[in-house]
């Protein structure tokens, strides 16, 4: 038997020392781990935790990245044409801006690659939205991904087992070892998977707040930057924006709700915060792809592509390719649809404008409706949700409607209830809106 070029104990005490690993060490481990042979996974844990406390510096991170991302199946879509450009959020509630996005861009020139997740916890997913769409298919092959993007100029799919097993591994692992919260292990687990859908860039919404991963802005800020500087040590351009997730984005939440509002979106009749988000970040990817010379620009094919129908066109054309039942465009009935529609309405004492829609208790009044997961194998609920959402800074009244909460079940509707009314809070005066968006890293 041959000697390992390596030992995994050698590079966890070198870490756990406050040391830099090399290349070398860093392709080992990758490789030990997605193998399941040279690293075990007790010692790929306590290489996470070492790196969760002693961090990673910017070309650690890069090379961690590529060698996870060379884990598995690589991308190659140099012989479609166009531009091809994607998007990823780092989650939040109420956020279906790839929806919209999606066939925006690909109305307005480019191919988007674009293969996203599934909800956990309190975020939703764009999978499981898209698949409250009848027969929706998101789990399809590499060849039939490859053939809607040139046909259609986005498809929208999930992860194939065979891209970034280390992430696999790596994400199971720190799941449930403390290591999720881990910049440089963030980091790396996003743009793993984004380089191995074969992108020429990538545009990246980072949420901070209430309702986002992050809550702090500047944890935000050193995740968008690590994310960026990985992508130019891959020669890719990436552009991080920084949006607010303290208030959910428009006014569903849950997955046929959101469906629902991404079409009105298309359609041009969005809310004005989610068409804020979704300009700026297809925006971005415009000029990224060079079909716009600036935002300017990339405003004016945007708002023509909407109000002209092409991307609801190429929304439905993504539909029927990925065997979706695209009548849904013109008939919301056939979605799945909750038993009932309950008013949250203002209380008897409120009065004045509202100061806070807690994204993070929304979250929760999804999951009290059967709509979250708690555990990645859950199935989730697509008819319930919110609707009708009040925003910050709305005017109240006794009896002003909170929301419209979709139900299935009067006791889980009571609960949800419950935290809408912890969510929605009230000032007399109007108050001071932070801006939605507040940062963009290149
Ligand atoms: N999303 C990912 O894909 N990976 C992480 O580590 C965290 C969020």
């Amino acid at each position: 038997m041959s000697t390992p070029a390596f030992f995994p104990q050698d590079i966890i005490i070198k870490k756990r020392d406050g040391g830099a690993l090399s290349k070398d060490e860093i392709e080992f481990f990758a490789r030990g781990v997605s193998d399941g042979k040279s690293f075990a996974d007790y010692q790929a844990t306590a290489l996470l935790m070492a790196i969760f406390w002693r961090g990673m510096t910017p070309q650690e991170t890069a090379w961690l990245t590529d060698a996870m991302m060379r884990s598995g199946d690589v991308i190659d879509l140099r012989d479609i044409p166009g531009a091809k450009v994607d998007k990823h959020s780092t989650g939040g509630v109420g956020d279906k801006v790839s929806l919209i996005l999606a066939p925006l861009a690909a109305a307005c020139g480019l191919k988007v690659p674009m293969m996203s997740g599934r909800g956990l916890g309190h975020t939703g997913g764009t999978l499981d939205k898209l698949e409250a769409i009848p027969g929706f298919k998101v789990q399809l092959t590499v060849p039939e991904f490859r053939a809607i993007l040139q046909k259609v100029g986005a498809a929208m799919i999930g992860q194939t087992p065979q891209i970034v097993p280390a992430d696999r591994k790596l994400y199971s692992l720190r799941d449930v070892t403390g290591t999720v919260e881990c910049i440089p292990l963030i980091c790396a687990s996003i743009m793993s998977k984004k380089l191995a859908e074969g992108i020429d860039s990538l545009v990246l919404d980072v949420k901070f707040g209430k309702g986002a991963f992050m809550k702090k802005k500047e944890d935000a800020l050193a995740l968008a930057r690590a994310m960026v500087d990985v992508g130019k040590a891959a020669g890719k351009p990436v552009w991080a924006q920084l949006t607010a997730m303290n208030q959910p984005l428009g006014r569903a939440a849950g997955h046929t709700t959101e469906v629902i509002e991404s079409i009105e979106c298309l359609k041009d009749r969005g809310p004005a915060d989610l068409m804020e988000v979704t300009y700026a970040l297809t925006g971005h990817m415009l000029v990224l792809g060079g079909v716009a010379k600036d935002m300017a620009e990339a405003l004016v094919k945007m708002k023509a592509a909407i109000a002209h129908g092409s991307a609801l066109e190429k929304f439905r054309q993504m539909c029927i390719a990925q065997g979706g039942d695209a009548r849904v465009v013109d008939d919301y009935k056939i979605l799945p649809a909750a038993k009932k529609l309950l008013s949250v309405k203002a209380p008897a004492d409120a009065k004045g404008f509202v100061s806070e829609v807690d994204a993070l208790k929304c979250g929760h009044a999804i999951m009290a409706l059967g709509g979250g997961r708690a555990a990645v194998t859950d199935k989730v609920d697509h008819a319930v949700g919110i609707a009708d959402l009040i925003k910050i800074g709305e005017p109240v009244v006794p009896g002003t409607l909170l929301c419209t909460l979709h139900i299935n079940d009067d006791a889980k509707g009571a609960r949800a209830e419950a935290l809408i009314r912890e969510a929605v809070k009230f000032t007399p005066t109007a108050p001071t809106l932070e801006p939605l968006i507040q940062d963009l890293l290149k």
